[in-house]
C-alpha cells in the first residue's frame, strides 16, 4: 500500500461555512498561495453553484495555482456539476470534481425522499458525468458514519465503478468514535470489490472533538487521504485541524511507521496565523501545536526541566512547526532558573549574587501582575540592582475627535511628578493619533503591533480592557489599559507600554 497521505485543505470551502467566517477573494487567494507553499496536495478553494463570487474565487485560485490540484465541491446535480467543472478547468490537468450525495437513512428520508436505488443511480450518474468534463473525481457519501455499511459499500463500488479516483468516507456530523470509524474503513477495504481502483478519504467533523482521532484511526486502517483545515475551522464545531493530524502522524512515528504527507511544516505556525487574522475566528490560547501556550511553560517545574532538555516538557520543537522559539511565561509559578534565563536573554548584565534579591521582588510583583512583561523585569533590575526608580508618566486629560471623511486629532495631557505636557497629534483613526501625541511628549518612537479589545463587564456601559504589544524604543513590550471609552483605555494601555520602556 502506498503510505503517503494525502492531505486535502478544506479552508476555503467547509471552512468558510464556520459562521463568521467570509472571506473575500484577495483573502482566498492569499490563502491558497500559503496551502501550496504549506505543500498541501489539494485545496478546495469552494463551492462554484453557490454563489457567483465562489465561482469567482475557485476559478482565480485554479489560475492562479501553480503545483496543487484545485478542487470544487457539487451536489449530484449536473448544473453543479458544470459549475465546478468549469471553475478548476484554468488548473488543467490538476482539476478535480468533487461531487457529493447523502446516504445515510435520516438524510435519505428527510433531506432528499429518496429510496436506496435511487441513490446509487443518481450517485453513478453524478460521477460518471462529471467525468466526461473532468479527469478527476472524487465522491463523497456524504454522513457516511450514519450509514448502514452494507448500502455505504454498494454506493462506493457504483462510484467507483462510474469514475470516482477518491471515495470520501465523511463523518459529516462528527458521530464517528475512533474504533468504529476505523473498522468502517476496514469493512469498507475488504468488501468493495474495486476498492483498489480509488484512495479512501475521510473528512471528519469536531462535534465531540474526535476529528482529529478518527482521521488518524482512519489512516491506521487504509486510508490515504485526510480532509482537513488550518485551525480545524468549519461547520459548526468544525473540521479536523490540519497541523494537529499532520504533526500527531509526524510526531507518533510508531504508529504512523513509513507514513509521510507532503507537508512543511515549519510552515504550519505562519498558515495558522493569517487565517485566524483574515477569519478574524480568534485561536484558543491552548490550542494544539500552534496556540500561543502550546510551547510556553509557566510554572518553575517544567521551566526548569526545559532549560536542561526540552524534551522533559516537549514532543516537538517549537522550530518543526514554526514557532520562534519556547516561551517562557513569567508569573508566579515561574522558578528562579527561568528569571535568570530572561534577564541573561534581555542582556541585563545581572550577577548572580543579585539573583536571591531579584527573585524575591519578582515573586512580590507576580502575586500582584498575572503577566510579567519584560519592562517589569527591566524596571526591577533598575530598581532593586541600580537603585533607581522609574518616575512613570500619567494620563491627565485626553480629548479626541474623529469620523468618516475627518483627520483624526487626539490632545493629550500627560504628568510626571512636578511635571505636566500637553501635545496633540494626528493619525489614522483616533488611537493611532492618541498614539503619536503620546510619542510626541514622552520623545519616543513607538507604534503598536497587537491590539486586544476585551469586554469585562455586560451591557451598553461595559468595562473594555485593551492588550497592547507596542514596539517602543526597539523593544517590544506590553500595556493595559481599562476604562468604559475604548480609546480611553487604548491611550492607558500605551502609556503603561511606553512607561515600561523607562
Ligand atoms: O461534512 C461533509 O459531509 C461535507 C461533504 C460535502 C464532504 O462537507
Ligand atoms: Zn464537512
Amino acid at each position: 500500500m502506498n503510505n503517503r497521505v494525502i492531505i486535502f485543505d478544506t479552508t476555503l470551502r467547509d471552512g468558510e461555512q464556520s459562521p463568521g467566517a467570509s472571506m473575500n477573494l484577495e483573502e482566498k487567494l492569499e490563502i491558497a498561495k500559503t496551502l501550496e507553499a504549506l505543500g498541501v496536495d489539494v485545496i478546495e478553494a469552494g463551492f462554484p453553484i453557490a454563489s457567483v463570487d465562489d465561482f469567482n474565487a475557485v476559478q482565480a485560485i485554479a489560475k492562479q495555482s501553480t503545483r496543487a490540484r484545485i478542487c470544487g465541491l457539487a451536489r449530484s446535480l449536473k448544473g453543479d456539476i458544470d459549475k465546478a467543472a468549469a471553475a478548476v478547468k484554468p488548473a488543467g490537468d490538476r482539476g478535480r470534481v468533487h461531487v457529493f450525495l447523502a446516504t445515510s437513512p435520516i438524510h435519505r428520508t428527510f433531506k432528499l425522499d429518496k429510496a436506496k436505488d435511487e441513490i446509487i443511480k443518481q450517485a453513478a450518474e453524478a460521477v460518471a458525468y462529471a467525468k466526461t468534463l473532468c479527469a478527476d473525481i472524487e465522491f463523497s457519501c456524504e454522513d457516511a458514519s450514519r450509514t448502514e455499511p452494507e448500502f455505504l459499500a454498494e454506493v462506493v463500488q457504483a462510484a467507483i465503478s462510474a469514475g470516482a479516483g477518491t471515495v470520501n468516507i465523511p463523518d459529516t456530523v462528527g458521530y464517528a468514535y475512533p474504533s468504529d470509524y476505523a473498522d468502517l474503513i476496514t469493512f469498507l477495504r475488504a468488501k468493495v470489490p474495486n476498492i483498489d481502483q480509488a484512495v479512501i478519504s475521510v473528512h471528519c467533523h469536531n462535534d465531540l472533538g474526535l476529528a482529529v482521532a478518527n482521521s488518524l484511526a482512519a489512516v491506521r486502517a487504509g486510508a490515504r487521504q485526510v480532509e482537513c483545515t488550518i485551525n480545524g475551522i468549519g461547520e459548526r464545531a468544525g473540521n479536523c485541524s490540519l497541523e494537529e493530524v499532520v504533526m500527531a502522524m509526524r510526531v507518533r512515528k510508531d504508529q504512523f511507521a513509513g507514513i509521510t504527507t507532503g507537508i512543511e511544516s515549519t510552515r504550519l505556525f505562519s498558515a495558522s496565523r493569517l487565517v485566524q487574522s483574515v477569519t478574524g475566528l480568534p485561536l484558543q490560547r491552548n490550542k494544539a501545536v500552534v496556540g500561543d501556550n502550546a510551547f510556553a511553560h509557566e510554572s518553575g517545574i517544567h521551566q526548569h526541566g526545559v532549560l536542561k532538555n526540552p524534551e522533559c516538557y516537549e514532543i516537538m520543537t517549537p522550530q518543526s512547526v514554526g514557532v520562534p522559539d519556547t516561551n517562557f511565561v513569567l508569573g508566579k509559578h515561574s522558578g528562579r532558573a527561568a528569571l535568570a534565563k530572561r534577564f541573561e536573554q534581555l542582556g541585563l548584565g545581572v550577577a548572580d549574587a543579585d539573583i536571591d534579591r531579584l527573585f524575591v521582588a519578582f515573586k512580590a510583583l507576580a502575586d500582584r501582575k498575572k503577566e510579567i512583561y519584560d519592562g517589569d523585569l527591566i524596571a526591577l533590575v533598575e530598581e532593586i540592582v541600580r537603585g533607581r526608580t522609574a518616575v512613570a508618566w500619567t494620563l491627565d486629560y485626553l480629548h479626541t475627535s474623529a469620523g468618516t471623511g475627518a483627520v483624526a486629532t487626539a490632545t493629550v495631557r500627560l504628568k510626571r511628578g512636578d511635571e505636566t505636557v500637553t501635545d496633540a497629534a494626528t493619525g489614522d483613526g483616533p488611537v493611532d493619533a492618541v498614539v503619536q501625541a503620546i510619542n510626541r511628549i514622552c520623545g519616543v518612537q513607538g507604534t503598536v503591533e497587537d491590539f486586544r479589545l476585551r469586554s469585562v463587564s455586560k451591557g451598553g456601559d461595559a468595562q473594555g480592557e485593551v492588550s497592547i504589544r507596542a514596539r517602543v524604543l526597539g523593544r517590544q513590550l506590553g500595556g493595559k489599559g481599562l476604562s468604559t471609552d475604548i480609546v480611553h483605555a487604548s491611550a492607558i494601555a500605551y502609556l503603561d507600554a511606553v512607561n515600561r520602556a523607562g
